[in-house]
């Protein structure tokens, strides 16, 4: 059984919000008789209808993607970028779980089920996200210790679970570092490269939780498995 709110929200049609309101207005019938209390519990089998016309339940959908650089990481842009639901068939009204920047590229999760995604972007679930940063200049243990340790940006904590210096290139005076985070504050890693004295040149994300992309090329992308989304829920804390 679940609330009724919900059930209208999950049917892609509008937002819980606009859902609870629809119902407060009699505008939502089950099994054919208007329903204005808040909260009723509805099942399967029970007919719905908002404004008169059943709704469905969408099917719930999972993607993993290798996002490629060039593409944004939302539903719709206003300055006409590629979005990165275009890349991606289906009907379904599927969103990103979480943001990589403009030009970051790597694993992302796109889904139209509200808790998986709750759950993979909660810091609370401590989910790994694993990226990839070639960075200006030769970074040094004190920085990465640094960097483990939390800094302070813009007044917010931002800290790394684990830092790996990968490789280092004195000529081109860069290097190449894995570093791990549990939140995912907006442009996070760079602030925190930046905040140490390191420009990010460019960013992968290599893996989040249990899904890595080394088997997709850029821009490929699959369908998770039944038993990978049932790994996510036993993850919820
Ligand atoms: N941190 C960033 O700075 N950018 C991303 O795209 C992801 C994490």
């Amino acid at each position: 059984m679940e609330r009724l709110q919900k059930v209208i929200a999950q049917s892609g049609i509008t937002s819980r919000r606009k859902a609870e309101e629809l119902i407060k207005d009699g505008k939502v019938k089950v099994n054919g008789k208007i329903v204005t209390e808040l909260g009723t519990k509805v099942n399967e089998k029970d007919a719905i209808e908002v404004n008169d016309k059943l709704i469905y339940k969408e099917e719930k959908e999972y993607y993993l993607i290798n996002k490629p650089r060039g593409v944004i990481t939302s539903t719709s842009d206003d300055k006409n970028r590629k979005i990165i639901t275009e890349l991606i068939q289906t009907e379904s009204r599927i969103y990103p779980v979480g943001r990589l920047d403009y030009d970051t590229t790597g694993a992302l999760l796109l889904t139209n089920d509200g808790e998986f995604s709750n759950i993979m972007m909660h810091p609370k679930n401590k989910i790994d996200k694993v990226y990839l940063a070639k960075i200006k200049g030769i970074i040094k243990g004190e920085q990465i210790e640094k960097l483990k340790a939390g800094v302070i940006v813009d007044n917010e904590k931002l800290q790394a679970s684990r830092v790996k210096l990968k490789k280092v290139n004195p000529e081109k005076n860069t290097s190449m570092v894995e570093i791990t985070i549990h939140e995912g504050r907006n442009h996070q890693v760079k602030r925190m490269f930046e905040s140490v004295g390191f420009p990010v040149e460019k960013l992968t994300r290599e893996r989040i939780g249990i899904f890595n992309i080394q088997d997709l090329k850029s821009g490929e992308y699959r369908k998770l498995t039944p038993k990978e989304v049932a790994i996510v829920y036993s993850l919820k804390k």
